[in-house]
């Protein structure tokens, strides 16, 4: 088993504690992992490579599966003086942690984030299917990837098709997040990727990470221009044949006023993908609910006509 292998279980049974549930169904048949088991096998992991412990590293148990995950993926970072330490965990979600970096003098800011994906996101990112439909599949490179091998690989979902997988979306999500930020979206400016992290500016202060739009109550007047403001970013989306697929006041950060949209995985093609009518409606009424909270009036099915209309002629 490699370490990536060792860490699924280690997580699972990490799961096991709080989706009791969940875990039961999933796993319905299999042998619970034990503890003891999956620490004994990641402390075979030579740290000694490690030369770089980042503080918020170094506060962990060196068997802390964590520990060795986070040193491997922001490493190159590190060595590439894009960062210099890493200080704590901003969220850890269901399919990627988020890291507090310190940046490099170089980098010309204060704070980088660092979105790490886990192994295991592979099994769980949701309804993957719609979200891939009509995309092409693209290698590290970006370069439209042809061969049978490959898509074999990727259907079997062999592990080399894992690790194929989990490149095409970390690529993916970075060039959307470019792309997006270069048409002057609302987005962190992305600043470079690898095989399973994003690494882009940090939204907030040290210790203080800008909250979610859904832990902030912006005051009426405020609401209705961030609402002004994440519809001109979903029109500017659409222009460049983009829907987010996901939006809602979870992947939205405030701070200091404003709003700033996040996490771009599951970001479709308009043009190709057959369910992003769907998904535009969709990402429009999540907004439109959280924001008639704060007194903002607007009709969401009326505003999604109003945008995909003029984009593609009619609908359906
Ligand atoms: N650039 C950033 N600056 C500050 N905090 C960030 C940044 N990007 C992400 N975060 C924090 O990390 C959290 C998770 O990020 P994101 O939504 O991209 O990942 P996710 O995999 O969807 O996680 P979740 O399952 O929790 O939604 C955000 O809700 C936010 O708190
Ligand atoms: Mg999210």
């Amino acid at each position: 088993m490699n370490q990536y292998d060792a860490y699924e279980k280690y997580q699972e049974f990490d799961d096991y504690q709080t989706e009791k549930s969940a875990y039961r169904k999933a796993k319905a048949g299999k042998k619970k992992p034990k503890p003891a088991e999956m620490i004994a096998q990641l402390s075979n992991f030579d740290d000694s490579l490690a030369a770089w412990v980042p503080s918020y590293a170094a506060a962990l148990d060196p068997r802390h599966h964590e520990r060795q995950w986070l040193i491997e993926s922001v490493g190159p970072f590190y060595r590439d003086n894009v960062i210099t330490d890493v200080t704590h965990r901003v969220k850890s979600g269901k399919e990627a942690n988020v890291y507090c970096c310190t940046a490099h003098p170089a980098s010309g800011v204060a704070l980088i984030a660092a979105k790490l994906y886990r192994p295991r996101m592979l099994r769980t990112l949701k309804n993957d299917i719609i979200y891939k439909a009509g995309r092409q599949l693209r290698g590290e490179d970006g370069k439209l990837m042809k061969g049978r091998r490959e898509k074999v690989a990727l259907a079997q979902k062999t592990n080399f098709g894992k690790q194929l997988d989990m490149t095409w979306w970390i690529q993916n999500e970075f060039s959307t997040q470019q792309k997006l930020f270069e048409a002057g979206a609302a987005v962190p400016r992305p600043i470079g990727h690898n095989g399973n992290a994003i690494l882009m500016d940090y939204i907030g202060e040290e210790g203080l990470p800008a909250p979610a739009l859904i832990d902030s109550a912006p005051a009426p007047g405020e609401a209705r221009d961030l609402f002004a403001l994440i519809m001109d970013n979903v029109q500017l989306m659409l222009n460049n044949h983009l829907v987010h697929g996901d939006l809602s006041a979870y992947n939205i950060l405030y701070w200091e006023g404003t709003a700033v949209i996040i996490d771009f995985p599951q970001m479709v093609d308009a043009r190709a993908n057959p369910h992003a009518y769907e998904l535009l409606r969709r990402d429009v009424a999540r907004v439109c609910a959280y924001f008639a909270r704060f007194g903002v009036r607007a009709d969401a099915e009326e505003l999604a006509r109003d945008l995909w209309l003029p984009y593609m002629g009619s609908i359906g």
